[in-house]
């Protein structure tokens, strides 16, 4: 991470940029989260310097916020490879990623030192917009606009200059979706019903259609690049996921559409339609999973088995297909049904399949994507697991699995106690947050918060080091051949 000397076009370099503010966010976003772990555990913590409801907010935000320069990142890595091009605007394109960067650090900067205080037009402008995930003000919130019309200028001018290969046309047609969605977050109506109906087309939209399809161009492209994978066989499974995709994600909105004062005819819609939602995530994971045992077929039947030339991004996109179908097709099917739905709303239980189904589908392949670019910037021809490699797969997995249990736990006992047996309501919520079960399990998924973070420290030493690592190896091993030879 720490050179992109072997990078040929300025767009790879540009990527780098992305990738080393991403990785500083999401280390931001896991302290965040330790911050609010413990204050579950001990309610005084840093009581009144601060608070839980800001912790949590700039943990989430932090969350959307890596994962989109990761993804911003991935695609300027992308196009000369499958373009042939340098991106067109790159000027514009580097004076863009500044601007965001600088954006980005002083909408936190606000909301750590403006905690507390009376909602208004002018704190909507300038504090916090409030909407769960989307909170920057509005001035940056035009800014996040203006700054992704220069990316997509970028992207969607060098596509039409350059070869215009299967994959590329996917992200095209999706990065205009996925950007103009972002549009539903950004008006504010007094009628909390409308405004919640509004925000899920961001947050649904976003993480169960655009953002999937998304992950889906990167591993095409990834799979290409670690395994030779063939691009009409990965390009057959992109569209037929794309397909998928948009049938079932896009009517699945209605899952979030049956308690707040919308028709009551999303019940069958959502119930329909989210129920289908797994069945492209499970195209993804046989999409990976298939690629990759009829490559290595090939290569066995050639006596050439070691065809994986980056093991590491291998290894986060296997992660990835089994996180992806894991935590958004099996812990999502569990509670999208409206008669189970009516349980669980807004319990752990959520909690839950948004931390397995985020790290999963969307953490696990932009990691991917960092190991290529590292690959790429140190010029590495074959690249390899080190120790800390291992350990940050290890600890993060073992860590987030763990929490994701843990907060199933308390999710299955507020079921039951908050709601089963005592009807809902207030006292129930807080009779169902004082039992055994529940404080145990939150003490638990703080220890494994901390086993996460843990591996992420492994994470970004390993990024920040396998590079010249790997290099140096190749060069000594590339010396001791020739002077065998
Ligand atoms: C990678 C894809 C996905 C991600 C990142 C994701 C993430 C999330 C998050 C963070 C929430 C909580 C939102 C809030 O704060 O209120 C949520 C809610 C929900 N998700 Fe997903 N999700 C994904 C896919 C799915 C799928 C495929 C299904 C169904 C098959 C599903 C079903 C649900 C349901 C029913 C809720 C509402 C929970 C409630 O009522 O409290 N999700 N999702
Ligand atoms: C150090 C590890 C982490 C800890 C201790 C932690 C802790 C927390 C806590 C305490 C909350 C608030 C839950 C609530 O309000 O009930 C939360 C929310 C959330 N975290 Fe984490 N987190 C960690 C890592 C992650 C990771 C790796 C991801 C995803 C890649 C993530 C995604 C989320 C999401 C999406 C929410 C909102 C969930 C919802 O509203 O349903 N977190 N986290
Ligand atoms: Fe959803």
């Amino acid at each position: 991470m720490l050179t992109d000397a072997h990078l040929k076009y300025e767009s790879q370099k540009l990527a780098m940029n992305y990738f080393r503010v991403a990785l500083v966010l999401f280390g931001a976003q896991l302290v965040m989260g330790l911050i609010v772990a413990i204050q579950f555990v001990y309610p005084g913590f840093l009581f009144e310097i601060f608070d839980f409801s800001v912790a949590r907010m700039v943990h989430i935000n932090a969350l959307v916020v890596w994962m989109l320069f990761a993804m911003i990142g991935s695609v300027y890595y992308m196009i000369p490879d499958e373009t042939g091009e340098e991106a067109v605007g790159i000027k514009l394109g580097k004076l863009a990623f500044w601007v965001l960067t600088a954006a980005i650090t002083v909408v936190v900067l606000v909301f750590i030192f403006v905690q507390v205080g009376s909602g208004s037009e002018a704190s909507i402008w300038f504090i916090n917009e409030g909407r769960e995930y989307l909170e920057a003000p509005r001035w940056a919130d035009i800014g996040i606009v203006a700054v992704i019309l220069v990316f997509y200028y970028n992207v969607f001018a060098t596509y039409i200059k350059g070869k215009r290969t299967g994959i590329m046309t996917v992200m095209v047609a999706n990065l205009f979706a996925l950007a103009g969605l972002y549009l539903c977050g950004m008006f504010f109506t007094d009628n909390i019903s409308m405004d919640q109906y509004w925000w899920w087309w961001v947050i649904h939209l976003w993480v169960e259609a655009t953002w999937e399809v998304f992950v889906g161009t990167l591993a095409a492209y990834a799979l290409i690049k670690i395994i030779g994978a063939k691009r009409e066989i990965v390009e057959m499974w992109l569209w037929i996921e794309v397909l998928m995709l948009f049938g079932s994600g896009i009517l699945g909105l209605g899952h979030h559409y049956f308690w707040i004062g919308t028709p009551e005819y999303w019940w069958e819609i959502g119930a329909l339609f989210s129920a289908l939602e797994p069945v492209p995530l499970v195209a993804m994971f046989v999409h990976v999973l298939y690629d990759w045992g009829k490559e290595q077929g090939h290569a066995e039947a050639k006596g050439d088995a070691k065809v994986i030339n980056n093991t590491p991004a291998m290894a986060w996109i296997v992660a990835n297909a089994f996180g992806n179908f894991l935590g958004a097709g099996i812990w999502g099917f569990f509670h999208t049904l409206p008669q189970v739905n009516i349980y669980t709303h807004g319990t752990q239980f959520t909690a839950a399949h948004g931390h397995l189904s985020f790290f999963g589908a969307y953490a696990t392949i932009l990691i991917a994507m960092m190991y290529l670019a590292v690959q790429g910037a140190y010029g590495i021809k074959r690249m390899t697991m080190t120790f800390k490699t291992k350990m940050s797969l290890f600890l993060t997995i073992f860590g987030v699995l763990g929490m994701a249990v843990a907060l199933t736990i308390a999710g299955y006992e507020q079921v039951l106690v908050e709601r089963a047996d005592l009807g809902g309501g207030w006292d129930a919520f807080f009779t169902a947050q004082n039992l055994p079960w529940y404080i145990q399990a939150q003490g638990w998924r703080l220890v494994m918060g901390i086993v996460t973070f843990a591996g992420f420290v492994y994470l970004a030493w390993d990024l920040l080091t396998i590079g010249a690592v790997e290099s140096a190896q190749e060069e000594s091993e590339g010396a001791a051949a020739a002077a065998t030879a």
